[in-house]
């Protein structure tokens, strides 16, 4: 067996001698997400209002995540989607379930990554810089209130550290609209 799957903390070097092997750090994209989740508690904290705290969160993920061209909510009122606070350009007010991307995601109730939304059927552009896109769904158990939404003029943009993140940051500010994180 060789000394790697032997032991997994510490490597033998070609002459014999022990290292310890480097602990896996975490990757920057990944301590921008913990610290992004730090600043939304202390955001959130004592305010319960869900207009002003959808509206920072967005100004939040605007501001901190580079490269990114539009943040926003849209949420779930019976079979439309209609836009919430955001921060980018002014965007279309309406999408019908199941239509664009954000209807798509809200619809499927999964978050979906886009990297080049020039190839996603139906695609709804509000802005022509925009190239890559990731929806996420809003839930309130199995029931979805509607996604947020991060669009960036860079093909490729997002992947699964962003969806797990900004899955993450959903999740504290709907456990906190519900009084979960008392
Ligand atoms: N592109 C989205 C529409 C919303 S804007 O990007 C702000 C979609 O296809 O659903």
């Amino acid at each position: 067996m060789s000394a790697k799957v032997a032991n997994k903390r510490k490597t033998a070097s070609k002459k014999g001698s022990v290292k310890k092997a480097k602990a896996k750090q975490p990757s920057a994209k990944r301590e921008l997400y913990t610290a992004l989740v730090a600043q939304l508690r202390s955001l959130l904290k004592g305010e319960y209002d869900f207009i002003a705290n959808t509206a920072n969160f967005s100004a939040l993920v605007y501001h901190s995540l580079p490269d990114v061209n539009w943040a926003g909510f849209y949420l779930l009122h019976e079979e439309e989607l209609v836009l919430g606070p955001f921060q980018g350009r002014p965007a279309c007010v309406r999408i019908p379930l199941g239509k664009g991307v954000c209807g798509f995601a809200a619809k499927q109730c999964e978050t979906v990554i886009v990297p080049n939304v020039h190839e996603f059927p139906g695609h709804i552009a509000c802005d022509t810089a925009s190239n890559a896109e990731i929806v996420i769904p809003l839930f309130d158990g199995e029931r979805v209130l509607g996604v947020f939404d991060v669009d960036s003029p860079t093909l490729k943009r997002f992947d699964d550290q962003d969806a797990e993140g900004l899955n993450e940051l959903v999740t504290v500010l709907v456990a906190h609209e519900e009084g979960l994180d008392e």
